[in-house]
């Protein structure tokens, strides 16, 4: 059975996860590559409850782990396993590792929220974008969501550099111009597609 890749990218608010996934999913198929972009939270019904608690500052934080736990259920499901058994190569803005960092930094057990995403399967390539919060905050053109505060987001960058050093994450300087971040995104995606 033909098999396509998995690649997230991560990142905190503001670090260009999204500008940089639909980027790197054009230049995939410029090498005539199937190729896909999906995110989370979702634009399903789980990832849009979701959103109205991150606009609201509703739920507490074993809610907002369980929420984005069952957003990504579904969407390992319906949206990404399907999508890789066919070949395809999909780029999720965000996964798992969103939610041990973000509700970690929520005051959450890593290992209660590690035991709640059993079911995810493992991405063939991470790649973290790495920007100051002060500099990510001020790309935003308003900020409206909870996790969107200065010093939230400095304990979120802080937990994403801890995991990394123990997982082994490529990290590329996403303060830097987005054609020059988008070079050294593809120069890291063309050497696990092709010379690995
Ligand atoms: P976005 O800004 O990438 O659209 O994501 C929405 C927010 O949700 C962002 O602040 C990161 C946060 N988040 C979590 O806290 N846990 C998760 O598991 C995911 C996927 C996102």
């Amino acid at each position: 059975m033909k098999k396509g890749k998995f690649i997230v990218l991560e990142g905190i608010d503001g670090s260009g996860t999204t500008t940089h996934s639909n980027k790197l999913a054009n230049w995939i198929r410029s090498k005539n590559l199937e190729v896909m972009v999906t995110e989370e939270p979702t634009v399903g019904a789980i990832g849009k409850i979701i959103r109205k608690y991150l606009f609201s500052g509703e739920g507490s934080p074993p809610v907002h782990a369980l929420l984005f736990a069952a957003d990504r259920a579904e969407h390992t499901e319906k949206v990404i396993k399907p999508s890789i058994i066919s070949g395809i190569i999909v780029i999720s803005d965000r996964y798992v590792e969103s939610s041990i960092v973000y509700q970690a930094a929520e005051g959450l057990d890593i290992e209660w929220i590690e035991a709640i995403n059993k079911f995810a399967i493992e991405p063939d390539l991470t790649i973290f974008l790495d920007v100051d919060p002060g500099i990510a905050l001020a790309r935003k053109r308003e900020v409206r969501e909870k996790f969107e505060n200065i010093e939230f987001l400095k304990e979120v960058r802080r937990i994403y550099l801890e995991r990394i050093r123990v997982k082994n994450f490529p990290v590329i300087d996403a303060s830097r111009p987005i054609e020059v971040v988008h070079e050294d995104i593809v120069r890291c995606v063309e050497s696990f597609l092709f010379k690995t």
